[in-house]
């Protein structure tokens, strides 16, 4: 597959299929994911792929939970899902927050047909930034193997439950990053669309300097470049 392809298609997919991801195929999505840059490349990463169905069923009524608690503060008008960036079109953010709860739900209500759950785990992963890369990377990973998923975090709400049903050694420093649900999708697969475009998220020289080029599609798939792609009105 493109890269351009993967990158621009690997959006977060809820709804999954039962089918089971055959062993080789998860372990192409590791092999790769255990690439990504991590500082210093001392490689504090610890990846538990959970296909136990008895332990999923444990899960799901643990993430029903947590997802509760986050929409509580959500509604609440706290947590990190409320605010746009300064600028941004809130109306735009409560319809993606609307469609988000939507598949999320049927995440939630369908946890247990979930085929693989696999929980990250890093010590000190430095606000994130040392563990995301090989998150991204098991991501498009799976995207070119045809899986699809989505990053959680939720279950971090009982990170102690977690450590504990899944025994992580904590006297280690190990803690949980993410969780990723895994399994091959019901939809289709789709340009990350929703998003600002270039020209209104970047500068050029400070802060306040204009980009130099507009991009108001999304350049793949690749159109008429001159189209797609134009000079910053003067
Ligand atoms: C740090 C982080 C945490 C996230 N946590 C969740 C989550 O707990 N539940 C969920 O359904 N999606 C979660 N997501 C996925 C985002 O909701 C998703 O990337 C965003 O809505 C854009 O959707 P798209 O990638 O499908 O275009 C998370 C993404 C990131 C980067």
């Amino acid at each position: 597959m493109d890269i351009y392809e993967a990158l621009y298609t690997t959006r977060m997919m809820r709804r999954l299929r039962p089918d089971p991801i055959p062993l080789d195929t998860q372990a192409r999505i590791l092999d790769a994911a255990v690439r990504a840059p991590n500082g210093g490349n001392t490689q504090r990463w610890h990846f538990v792929a959970v296909d136990d169905r008895e332990l999923i069923r444990a899960f799901a009524q643990l993430f029903r939970q947590a997802r509760a608690i986050e929409y509580e503060k959500f509604s609440a008008g706290a947590g990190p899902m409320v605010a746009t960036a300064p600028g941004a079109d809130a109306g735009a953010h409560a319809e993606t927050m609307r469609r988000m709860q939507g598949s999320g739900n049927y995440l939630a209500d369908h946890f247990e047909e979930i085929p693989l759950l696999l929980f990250v785990f890093a010590i000190d992963d430095l606000g994130g930034a040392n563990i995301y890369p090989a998150i991204w990377s098991a991501l498009l990973a799976a995207r070119a193997e045809g899986v699809g998923g989505v990053m959680t975090m939720v279950l971090r709400n009982f990170a102690d439950r977690v450590n504990e049903m899944l025994g992580v050694p904590v006297d280690e420093g190990w803690k949980m990053s993410a969780m990723l649900a895994l399994g091959y999708p019901r939809g289709k697969w789709g340009v990350a669309a929703n998003r600002r475009p270039v020209h209104e998220v970047s500068s050029r020289n400070r802060w306040d300097g204009p980009f130099g080029v507009e991009v108001p599609q999304p350049l793949w798939p690749p159109r008429d470049a001159a189209a797609t792609v134009l000079p910053a009105a003067g």
